[in-house]
């Protein structure tokens, strides 16, 4: 068709321009899969369904910090389901990431199993298997029962690990048969920052309106060191459960997903070559790190002195190793320059302790996520191969954040992952033990904090239609062409 002529053309042009070598779907390592991805309360809605319980997305969005959206009914996904399935075979995915809703699963996140929870995830897992597709599932996606929040502070109370470890093991129990590849937690990074230390996520704690957010009722110099404790304590529990009780008869894998981005030092000076290294300490090493190596950086400990819990030594045998692959969320890349001289002693948070100025895709719709580069990209898995011997990786989430009324002809999104795919392409080469890629996100979701004001994808979602119906993007029919080998060819 002349679509299909139009997009055939288009892919050779931009692969011509993007700098990288040309790249085919064949050209990928044997095994290595290509998918897409969404999180339980970005798509699912359904939200007090079934017996579904909020969870402290729910309470804050509710309370207006995404632009007055919400996700009580998101994509319907919890009805739609099929459908969607069926536009993941038609556009040729291999893989599908997607979380589980702790409280829809487990309501109030301790006790009896959801009947109904547990037939929607068991649906959707067979239907994605029955058509060849993947289950990649995270276990957490930001979405803490609310219950547990208010109970003991969810994160921030050590009596989250067996609470945490006790969910993990009904889901390995009742899904571990068929799914293969488990991330505990998404983000943990964004997570501890977000929600303890500026206040844009839940449960939008800080000690300052950040963000003009009422959320002085934190303590932002100790809790999201605190928080991020408790998630690796966490994440190392449930990992060894996995390892202990059902690594034999399942033989699946598990890690947990690191929000990244590409570092450029502003300038050739030493200071903001070295404030580059301390915001990958911050960033990566925070929680890479204690699974490498069983402690966090030595900058971080020095900039956090007695702020950050020390490792014992239990602790750190517990989480030292307690992975089988890393997966990463890549975005942007930015410019940094250091500002340690200037910051004040008194009153310290991750970021002061971090002491950078962070420059680059900020602009003026504050859409931090607009890429700057694909390179960025490369730079992050040369460092993981670099830094950290070469561990198995997943880039389980990679894209491009839009109006949500621009054109279904996304032309900037299909350069720019066109671009990142190239990029992957060319680590691969060069050695990179990446197994898998997926874009984020398959369609048009509930956007954290931005609601449903931009989105990052591949299928456009017409809140203006009740049915909430789907359409292709030229994305998709790319991506499509590219997964059919229809696309490009070198
Ligand atoms: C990070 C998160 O994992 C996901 O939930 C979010 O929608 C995207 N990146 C875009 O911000």
């Amino acid at each position: 068709t002349i679509t299909s002529l139009l997009i055939f053309l288009i892919a050779h042009l931009l692969v011509a321009v993007s700098g990288s070598d040309t790249y085919s779907r064949d050209d990928f390592p044997q095994g290595f899969v290509f998918g897409a991805g969404s999180s339980a309360y970005q798509v699912e809605g359904a939200a007090d369904q079934d017996g579904r319980t909020p969870s402290v997305w729910d309470t804050f969005a509710h309370a207006g910090h995404a632009h007055g959206a919400n996700g009580d009914i998101a994509c319907d996904g919890y009805h739609k389901y099929k459908e969607d399935v069926r536009l993941m075979v038609d556009t040729g995915l291999e893989a599908y990431r997607f979380s589980i809703s702790w409280s829809r699963l487990i309501p109030n996140g301790r006790g009896p199993v959801n009947p109904k929870g547990l037939q929607y995830y068991n649906n959707l897992i067979n239907e994605l298997i029955s058509h060849g597709i993947q289950p990649h599932v995270t276990l957490y996606h930001f979405d803490l029962p609310q219950t547990l929040e208010d109970e003991y502070q969810g994160w921030l109370s050590r009596k989250i690990v067996k609470d945490f470890t006790d969910y993990a093991n009904v889901c390995f129990k009742e899904f571990g048969d068929r799914v293969l590849h488990w991330t505990t937690v998404n983000e943990p990074n964004v997570l501890v920052l977000g929600g303890y230390d500026l206040g844009f996520f839940p449960p939008g704690r800080c000690s300052s309106s950040a963000f003009g957010l009422n959320c002085s009722r934190g303590n932002s110099s100790t809790e999201p060191y605190l928080a991020a404790h408790n998630i690796l304590l966490a994440h190392a529990s449930v990992a060894r459960l996995y390892k202990n009780k059902y690594l034999e008869k399942q033989q699946g894998f598990i890690g947990l997903n690191i929000y990244t981005f590409g570092v450029i030092p502003l300038t050739n000076k030493t200071e903001d070559k070295v404030a580059a290294q301390r915001v990958r300490d911050f960033f990566i090493g925070w929680f890479v790190d204690p699974l490498m190596y069983g402690d966090y950086p030595t900058s971080i400990k020095k900039n956090a002195g007695s702020r950050i819990p020390a490792f014992t030594n239990l602790e750190s045998e517990w989480v030292k190793g307690a992975f089988d692959f890393l997966a990463v969320n890549y975005y942007s890349t930015l410019y940094v320059k250091d500002k340690s001289s200037s910051v004040k002693r008194e009153d310290r948070d991750v970021i002061a302790d971090m002491g950078v100025e962070i420059i680059g895709s900020r602009d003026n719709t504050s859409t931090f996520e607009f890429p700057v580069s694909a390179w960025g990209l490369q730079e992050v898995l040369e460092y993981f191969k670099q830094v950290y011997g070469n561990p198995p990786l997943y880039i389980h989430e990679n894209g491009q954040l839009t109006p949500r009324n621009s054109s279904l002809e996304d032309w900037p999104r299909v350069k720019y992952l066109n671009e990142c795919i190239g990029r992957l392409h060319d680590a691969i080469r060069n050695g990179s033990n990446t197994r898998g890629y997926f874009i984020w996100s398959f369609i048009d979701a509930f956007e954290l904090n931005y609601g449903y004001d931009s989105s990052f994808g591949l299928y456009y979602v017409d809140r203006d239609d009740p049915e909430l119906s789907r359409q292709p993007k030229l994305s998709a029919l790319w991506y499509s062409h590219f997964l059919k080998r229809e696309g490009i060819i070198s």
